[in-house]
């Protein structure tokens, strides 16, 4: 049976795993907390789960930071939250949940936790829940996930959320301890009907709000009538209490990627990871004993159309291991390029192609590919539509696998050159385009042999200027400890 398990993707030992959550730069090491079931590859009874690093490659699981209480007011989960540094004190503020009166109504409440100096051990707050409810008179869908920040006179904090009848939206709080909130307002709503795309749905989970340079951007992810969708940006100013965006975009722009979290780290990188859903069924899930992984943490930056654009940390080059690389290489439909790799699974490929000595209506990379080409999944760049697409229609034949393809419209750098950077590792498989977009999909060949890499070109000729690729190391993860007990 073939492990799907990605190797340099971070994801716990077993079990479900969903949102990254608290992510937070703490004493020269990166911490990343997330939603995490310890009793199954499902979504149920939310812990927090913690794990730290020294330098984005080498992780060691840490105790579950937060578990529900029971008869508490998160007896049922701990929901998605943020870190912040309250004055010397490590807290997390996140979403306590409890069942209604109706099996299928949520009472979400706002609830803080204070840390131990290490981040190992966490208390949660006498005050709880410091949010103890929707703002009155507001008639609202979804109340969850704080993120909070400071401001010159005290703390801030959005709440996801979405107002009946209108759309998704963020509510502002204040507080001069980030224990006591003062409902503001809304920062910002954006109707569910409006006719400029992307669609932004009836409610927005796991908004980051920060700024960037001179710009505020607003991350968050789309959730309607009980389904989640896609993430969303907006950039644009924020005074007043009150958030005005120029732009809306779709942020990742594959299936699987969704409610990532931000960190500014010592360098004062933006650092960004997102959770992958799983793109199999339920079935399949199960049998693995696993679901869910967290994207590679991509770095974020602002271009001067507002575009918010995302890079691989360059940490991630030290798992680079063995190394080909190809120059100036002319491919078509009778003579695509197989390259000679031994393990297809992990690697990093970076394929610069040349549009001005190029004249094929479309040219890309196949991975995963069988010899037979009984599987594999297609990168492909449109050069009259200037869109790319990852097709996974026959990543698999395993029936419990999704299929489809998903293009996003990306327009060359500078109209000469499509630079295509793709890290493949086991079911992820991360295509960034032109240094600044990025399309996430999970694969699962069944297949030993779909392994290979081959270049291509359909109606015409593709001039690859270079490529490089290299086999990809595991990152290292220790288990510091059982993740399945709570460490209290
Ligand atoms: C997003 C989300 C959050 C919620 C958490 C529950 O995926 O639905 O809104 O807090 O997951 O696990």
């Amino acid at each position: 049976m073939i492990d799907h398990s990605p190797r340099y993707h971070f994801h716990p030992p077993a079990n479900w795993m969903n949102d990254p959550n608290g992510l937070i730069y703490w004493k020269g090491q990166y911490h990343l907390f997330y939603q995490y079931n310890p009793h199954g590859p499902f979504h149920g009874t939310i812990h927090w789960g913690h794990a730290v690093s020294p330098d984005l490659l080498r992780w060691t699981h840490l105790p579950l930071a937060l578990a529900p209480t029971p008869g508490g007011f998160d007896e049922a989960g701990c929901w998605s939250g943020c870190a912040f540094d309250r004055d010397g004190v490590p807290t997390l503020m996140y979403t306590g949940l409890r069942i209604g009166s109706t099996a299928d109504s949520w009472i979400e409440v706002q609830c803080l936790a204070t840390g131990s100096d290490d981040l190992w051990t966490w208390t949660k707050g006498r005050a709880n829940p410091v949010i103890p409810a929707p703002p009155p008179g507001l008639d609202i869908v979804g109340f969850r996930d704080p993120y909070v920040w400071r401001e010159d006179e005290g703390w801030a904090c959005v709440v996801g959320s979405g107002i009946r009848g209108s759309g998704g939206t963020v509510l502002l709080y204040r507080s001069a301890d980030a224990v006591c909130w003062d409902y503001v307002g809304p920062l910002w709503t954006r109707d569910a009907d409006a006719t400029e795309p992307p669609w932004t749905g009836s409610m927005w989970e796991c908004p980051q709000f920060f700024a960037l340079g001179d710009r505020h951007v607003l991350i968050f992810s789309i959730w309607d009538e009980g389904k989640t969708y896609y993430t969303a940006y907006a950039v644009g100013h924020y005074n007043d209490d009150r958030f005005t965006p120029r732009v809306v975009r779709r942020f990742d722009l594959g299936p699987e990627y969704y409610a990532p979290a931000v960190m500014r780290d010592e360098h004062g990188r933006l650092l960004v990871w997102g959770w992958l859903r799983e793109g199999r069924r339920k079935a399949a899930r199960r049998e693995d004993g696993w679901s869910g992984v967290m994207s590679l943490p991509r770095v974020l930056s602002l271009d001067d159309d507002d575009r918010l654009q995302v890079a691989p940390a360059d940490e991630l080059r030290a798992l680079g291991g063995d190394h080909y690389h190809v120059d100036s290489l002319d491919v078509d439909a009778v003579a695509p390029h197989q390259m000679p790799v031994v393990n297809g699974e992990c690697v990093e490929i970076i394929a610069e192609f040349d549009l001005l000595k190029s004249d094929a209506r479309s040219f890309g990379l196949l991975v995963r590919c069988a010899p037979q080409r009984e599987e594999y999944t297609a990168i492909v760049y449109d050069s009259v539509a200037c869109t790319l697409t990852v097709d996974r229609e026959h990543a698999s034949v395993a029936p419990t696998s999704y299929r489809g393809a998903y293009t996003a419209t990306a327009a060359s750098e500078d109209g000469a050159l499509v630079a295509l950077h793709v890290f493949l590792d086991c079911s992820v498989v991360e295509v960034y385009l032109n240094h600044c977009s990025c399309l996430t999909e999970r694969i699962y060949p069944t297949r030993a042999d779909s392994q290979g890499v081959v270049v291509f070109a359909r109606d015409g000729r593709a001039h690859l200027r270079t490529l490089d690729l290299w086999q990809m190391k595991k990152i290292r993860v220790d288990d510091g400890t059982d993740t399945n007990s709570h460490g209290r």
